[in-house]
């Protein structure tokens, strides 16, 4: 029994302090700061199944779109979907 609550902690803690790493992108446009939050949760839904994942930083727009078209066929996403990714990744405040 200990074990499990020694256990639940350690896990609390790695996910409480892994998901705020990833950037929360903020705008005083309502439907933008929408259409952000929704290419965010695409994004982490669907890309980090096969590896961690990459920060918005680390690619620019050139390089998001080449890794985008790449990845839509692994990610099984729709165009739709790789757009709002696209948009959440290289969205500049
Ligand atoms: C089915 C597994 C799978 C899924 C799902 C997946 N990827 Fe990948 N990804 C890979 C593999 C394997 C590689 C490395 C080999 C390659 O480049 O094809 C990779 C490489 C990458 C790279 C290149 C890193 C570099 O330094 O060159 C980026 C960026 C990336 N993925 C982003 C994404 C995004 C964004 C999504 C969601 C749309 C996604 N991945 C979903 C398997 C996946």
């Amino acid at each position: 029994m200990k074990k499990i609550i020694i256990f639940s902690v350690v896990l609390g803690c790695v996910i409480y302090s892994c998901s705020p790493t990833l950037y929360k992108p903020v705008t005083i446009d309502a439907v933008k700061q929408k259409q952000l939050n929704t290419g965010r949760i695409i994004y982490v839904d669907h890309c980090s199944s096969c590896h961690n994942l990459h920060l918005p930083k680390e690619f620019n727009v050139e390089g998001w779109k080449k890794h985008l078209d790449t990845m839509q066929v692994k990610a099984k996403i729709s165009d739709t979907e790789k757009q709002l990714i696209l948009e959440y990744l290289t969205f500049k405040p």
